[in-house]
């Protein structure tokens, strides 16, 4: 893995990657070097206005680019139905190659999804859970499939708490983003259980991209009209943080790179925080059976999406 960069990625023609929140950040960096190398890019958002820009830039970044935006909000699961069936009604050839479930939310102020649950865990880990489970049968007929889910090295912060996964009873914004991140690793080690169970060849990891300069940390300051938090935020990204190119590269790397085991965590090598891809340090408890068990139960219950080819 020594010093892999984005022309490390192999050739990806004839393969095709949905992306979610592909219009900024992370996820437009692996949109686009997907792209680059050849596949089929679905920019998965959701503003129309926004995905429309993202798909214009993309085409002017790699003129070759074979892509599509759709709409996808994972904070309503009626949209998330919506896009999954009509990817189905669209054919799309049979199969799906890469899922990256990258979209995400942080330390926002409490609010509830069109569900009603909690935004962070609802957008973070249930719209993901959703959308993968109503996926997956495109997925398992795709030899070579995998599925990248992003979490955060900030999982760390704290552990789900499986009687208030919705925070209904006490809310702390950056714990609730910590939760949903441990939530996201959860997900990954139930879903490679399952899969290996099934004798399934997809290939389910998770990364993190460090701290990486993007639209991530500044997002909440400006939904609440903090202005001055939001430029402070933004000036602390360009000196801090590493660029989103840089941020993106675990991701690309576990969608890609060859030899990538089923619930690894890849992450920037230096200190979890900048550089080339690296095995990232997990908290244990993103391992345990029976909570990553009890996790998969409770978001089945929640979404209503109930993952048939790989019940128990
Ligand atoms: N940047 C970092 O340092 C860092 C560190 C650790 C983990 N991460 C993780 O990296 C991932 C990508 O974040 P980023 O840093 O690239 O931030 P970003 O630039 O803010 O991108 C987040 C993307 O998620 C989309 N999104 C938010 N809510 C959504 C919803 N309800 N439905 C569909 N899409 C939605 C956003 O769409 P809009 O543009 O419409 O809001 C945007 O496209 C996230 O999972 C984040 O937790 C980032």
């Amino acid at each position: 893995m020594t010093g892999w960069n984005a022309s490390d990625i192999p050739d990806q023609s004839g393969r095709t990657a949905v992306v979610t929140g592909a219009n900024s950040g992370i996820g437009y960096v692996t949109a686009r070097e997907l792209a680059r190398r050849g596949a089929r890019v679905v920019l998965a958002c959701r503003s129309v206005e926004r995905g429309t820009r993202a798909l214009e830039e993309l085409r002017s970044d790699v003129p070759s680019a074979v892509a599509e935006f759709r709409r996808l909000d994972l904070g309503d699961l009626s949209s998330v139905r919506e896009f999954a069936a009509s990817y189905d009604r669209d054919g799309h050839g049979e199969g799906l190659d890469l899922l990256i479930n990258n979209a995400g939310v942080m330390a926002l102020p409490y609010r509830q999804t069109a569900d009603g649950f909690e935004t962070q865990f609802g957008v973070n880990h249930l719209g993901h859970f959703a959308l993968t489970g109503l996926l997956l049968p495109r997925l398992l007929r795709t030899p070579g499939a995998r599925i990248v889910t992003v979490s955060s090295a900030v999982h760390v912060l704290a552990n789900i708490d499986m009687g208030d996964l919705n925070s209904a009873r006490s809310y702390r914004r950056w714990i609730a983003y910590a939760r949903s991140k441990s939530a996201n690793l959860l997900f990954v080690h139930e879903l490679a259980r399952r899969l290996a169970a099934r004798g399934s060849g997809i290939v389910a990891a998770a990364a993190h991209p460090g701290y990486a300069e993007t639209n991530l940390q500044a997002a909440a300051p400006k939904m609440e009209g903090r202005k001055i938090v939001e430029r402070v935020m933004r000036l602390g990204n360009r000196v801090v943080a590493q660029p989103a190119a840089t941020g993106a590269l675990p991701t690309l790397y576990a969608a890609t790179a060859r030899g990538v085991r089923p619930d690894s965590f890849t992450g920037p090598r230096v200190l979890g925080w900048q550089g080339a891809p690296g095995k990232s340090w997990r908290a244990r408890w993103t391992l345990n059976d029976t909570a990553s068990e009890r996790l998969w139960s409770a978001s089945v219950g929640l979404t209503g999406v109930e993952y048939g080819a790989l019940r128990r």
